[in-house]
């Protein structure tokens, strides 16, 4: 009897592995059991993470990877009320049902991993505090750059420092887009269909080419870096579709190549109690600035706080391989956080699962003040299409002078038929001043069009 006891006690206190429940079997979902299923020469603490329940739409479609006949399920439910799953590894995508299964996760005591942007940028305060009241963890490396290491280096690496700003090309399919129209000289539309016909781009491409899909991730990104939730409503977004390559022709003779930025930063740098300006836009980068030179499907994320300075994450931000490289990641560290409980407590009890690890744990449940736009200070580029006639450009500088926009350039170069093209780059302004002063250009006799407007970085 007494060495039942024992050995009861014994078994209760030993690590006996760690079980997924994996949700998707798509492209990340399949990346991930493949590493999963391929551990030599990885971290040793894999051996003890088991693929206990894969969950999937259909029994029948072929797949890349082999499992067992009983791991396989239809019934995604089942898997997240399954006591014997320790964590749920999202990566089904979308809002529902992702939102659903991951909030009844959690409730039920798993921790879970998620590559889910689009779920965590609008569920995040549900999901995170329904996350702490449980106890639990939700870890989502793979929710923005793809494989490249930065929400663990925001939250735990970087967090001692003061960031003051968080600057991501964050979005591979526009930066892709952007690049061959660099390269080519081409349209934005010719370079979306072939990126299209080539697979770099999706049948729907709204939510890249719109910005949105960079909108989830900075507003990720802010809130870690910043410690403070964001609302996805304050993120201002705008994509891709109306850069021209006579802009990009025009921006490459000033110095610059345009990127899709998407940024957030301390109007402030100095005061970390100043509000945060959260945007996302296509964005004229210095030739010499760090994010210049990343092309194609390439990400990368230029952290700068104090007292660091600059740090800049690069690497591949989408493709099955380096996602499954996050979502391991992810798994591994709760893995080795359920090792090291269990093997120091028999049962976990309220108090315990109560005291989270902070640096693994969201620690903020307030939301972060955000500036509005007109209270943006920055330097724009804008192109105007005018009659070709004496005054004209004095008239454009009175008007910017108006509003106390100084020009740091003005150019002439090329004509679009009749129509003269002036090119103008101001210095830092309000970003209300200049929204005037361009009211007030628009009404001016000799002005055509303002056929582009755009911000410099
Ligand atoms: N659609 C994303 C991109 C990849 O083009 O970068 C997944 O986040």
């Amino acid at each position: 009897m007494l060495y039942l006891q024992l050995l009861l006690v014994k078994l209760g206190t030993k690590f006996v592995g760690v079980k997924l429940g994996i949700l998707g079997l798509g492209t990340v979902g399949t990346g991930t059991v493949q590493l999963l299923q391929d551990k030599t020469g990885r971290h040793p603490l894999l051996q003890e993470i088991e693929i206990y329940r894969v969950g999937v739409r259909s029994l029948d479609k072929p797949r890349a990877v082999q499992l067992p006949t009983d791991v396989l399920t239809t019934d995604l439910e089942a898997i997240v009320n399954d006591p014997a799953v320790d964590i749920i590894v999202e990566v089904i995508g979308g809002l529902e049902p992702a939102r659903s299964l991951i909030l009844k996760a959690l409730s039920n005591g798993k921790h879970v991993v998620t590559a889910n942007k689009a779920a965590i940028a609008r569920f995040g305060a549900e999901i995170f505090t329904t996350a702490n009241q449980s106890g639990v963890y939700v870890m989502l490396e793979a929710a923005v750059g793809g494989g490249i290491p930065v929400i663990q280096p925001l939250k735990q690496s970087l967090s001692v420092n003061r960031i003051h700003t968080v600057t991501g090309i964050v979005n591979g399919t526009t930066n892709y887009i952007l690049t061959r129209m660099q390269t080519e000289g081409s349209n934005f539309s010719d370079v979306l269909a072939d990126a299209q016909r080539l697979g770099y781009a999706e049948a729907d491409p709204t939510a890249d080419i719109d910005g949105l899909d960079a909108a989830d991730k900075i507003a990720i990104l802010a809130s870690l870096g910043f410690g403070g939730r964001i609302n996805l409503k304050d993120v201002y977004t705008e994509g891709i579709r109306q850069v021209s390559k006579t802009d990009i022709a025009y921006a490459e003779k000033l110095g610059f190549v345009i990127k899709l930025l998407a940024i957030a930063k301390r109007i402030t740098p100095s005061s970390p109690s100043s509000p945060l300006s959260l945007r996302v836009h296509p964005t004229l980068v210095p030739q010499a600035h760090p994010l210049a030179s990343i092309n194609g499907v390439y990400n990368a994320i230029l952290v700068e706080g104090e007292p660091i300075g600059q740090v800049m994450f690069f690497g591949p931000g989408a493709g099955a391989g380096a996602t499954a490289s996050a979502v391991t990641s992810d798994i591994l560290n709760l893995a080795a956080t359920l090792k090291t409980q269990r093997v120091t407590t028999e049962k976990l009890d309220q108090s315990q699962i109560g005291s989270l690890n902070p640096l693994l744990a969201c620690g903020h449940d307030e939301y972060s003040q955000i500036a509005p736009m007109a209270e943006l200070i920055t330097r724009f580029y804008a192109r105007f299409l005018t009659n070709d006639q004496p005054g004209v450009i004095g008239k454009l500088g009175t008007c910017f002078g108006n509003y106390g926009v100084s020009l740091e350039s003005i150019v002439q170069t090329g004509f679009q038929g009749e129509l003269a093209e002036i090119v103008v780059v101001t210095h830092d302004v309000p970003e209300g001043n200049f929204r005037q002063a361009l009211a007030e250009i628009e009404n001016l006799e000799a002005i055509e069009s303002i056929p582009s407007l755009l911000r410099v970085l």
